[in-house]
C-alpha cells in the first residue's frame, strides 16, 4: 500500500499499559515528545522548503484542504500528500522509528506504514480544519483498523490550532459529513452535527504527537499566531478487510476538486509519453 520503507533507527519509546487503555477508551492519547528537537529542526528546514517549492502542486499533492484551490488564490490550509516522495530523506528519521513502535502498540505487530501528509496553517490567515472523522475520507467498502500520529514541528496551543478530540467518539460509527462550505470543489469534510460536548484540546511542545483513530472526532482551530503552524501526519493500519455490510459516503461522490483535476492530468500526459 505504501513505498515507505521501514527503518532501521531504533526506537526510543514504549507506551506505557495505561496510555494503552486510555487510548483504545478515548480514541486518542497525546504524548509529549516522539522526536528529539534536534530531528524537529531538521524536519521544519525541509517543510518549509516543500511548500515553498509548492511541491506534488502539478500532480495534485499539494492542493488547498479548506479553499477551491484554483490557480493564483491563496491557499489558507495547504497540504501536501505524500512529503518524502518530494524529500526522500523523510523515510528515515527517529520519528518515524518511534511513530511505527507506538502503531504497532496500538495496533498490533502487523501494523504497517499506509501514508503521511503535511497540512501548514500559514501565520494569520491559516484556516480551521472543520470537525471530522478521517475514515469519513475513505473507501466505503472497507473496514479500517489505523491511525494517524500528528507531529506539531513547533509548540501548539488554542492560539494557533493544536489538535482536539471528542473522548470516546472512536466508537461510533462514521457520521453523514458534506464538504466545507457545501461546495464540491473543496477537498476538506465537515461532520454534518458532530457532537462536540467534552472535547479535549492537546497543546503540546514541538516534537510531541496526538495519535487518534480512523473514527475519532478531530479538530484544529484557526492559526491566530505570526507563525506559520506545521503539522506532519503518518497513518499506521493493519490491512483493510472488505466489510459486509454496505454503506454509502454520498458526500465523496460528487465532488470535483482542482486538485483531482490537476491528477487526472498529470496521468494522461505520463500516458501519452512515448516508452
Ligand atoms: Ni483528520
Amino acid at each position: 500500500m505504501s513505498e515507505i520503507t521501514t527503518t532501521e533507527i531504533a526506537p526510543t519509546i514504549q507506551l506505557t499499559q495505561h496510555q494503552i487503555d486510555c487510548y483504545h477508551r478515548d480514541g486518542y492519547l497525546a504524548l509529549d515528545a516522539i522526536t528529539t528537537q534536534a530531528e524537529v529542526a531538521w524536519l521544519r528546514e525541509i517543510y518549509d522548503r516543500l511548500f515553498a517549492q509548492r511541491a506534488g502542486r502539478d500532480v495534485g499533492d499539494q492542493f488547498d484542504l479548506a479553499g477551491t484551490d484554483e490557480e493564483g488564490q491563496e491557499a489558507t490550509l495547504p497540504q501536501i500528500l505524500g512529503p518524502s516522495k518530494y524529500a526522500p530523506e523523510l523515510k528515515q528519521g527517529l520519528f518515524r522509528a518511534n511513530a511505527l513502535a507506538v502503531a504497532r502498540q496500538l495496533l498490533g505487530p502487523e501494523a504497517q506504514a499506509h501514508g503521511e501528509h503535511a497540512i501548514l496553517k500559514p501565520a494569520r490567515i491559516g484556516a480551521e480544519t472543520p470537525w471530522h472523522q478521517d475514515e469519513a475520507y475513505w473507501n466505503p467498502m472497507l473496514e479500517y483498523n489505523s491511525m494517524s500520529i500528528w507531529i506539531p514541528l513547533q509548540d501548539v496551543n488554542l492560539h494557533n490550532g493544536c489538535m482536539q478530540f471528542v473522548p470516546g467518539s472512536n466508537h461510533q460509527e462514521i457520521v453523514p459529513h458534506h464538504p466545507i462550505n457545501n461546495d464540491p470543489r473543496i477537498h476538506g469534510l465537515v461532520a454534518d452535527q458532530a457532537h462536540t460536548e467534552g472535547a479535549v484540546a492537546c497543546p503540546l511542545p514541538a516534537g510531541g504527537a496526538t495519535i487518534h483513530t480512523n473514527r475519532t472526532l478531530h479538530y484544529t482551530g484557526p492559526n491566530h499566531s505570526d507563525q506559520p503552524r506545521r503539522a506532519y501526519i503518518l497513518i499506521f493500519g493493519t490491512q483493510a478487510k472488505r466489510r459486509t455490510e454496505p454503506r454509502s459516503f454520498y458526500w465523496n461522490e460528487n465532488k470535483t476538486t482542482a486538485r483531482d483535476q490537476r491528477a487526472e492530468e498529470a496521468r494522461r500526459n505520463e500516458e501519452q509519453q512515448p516508452m
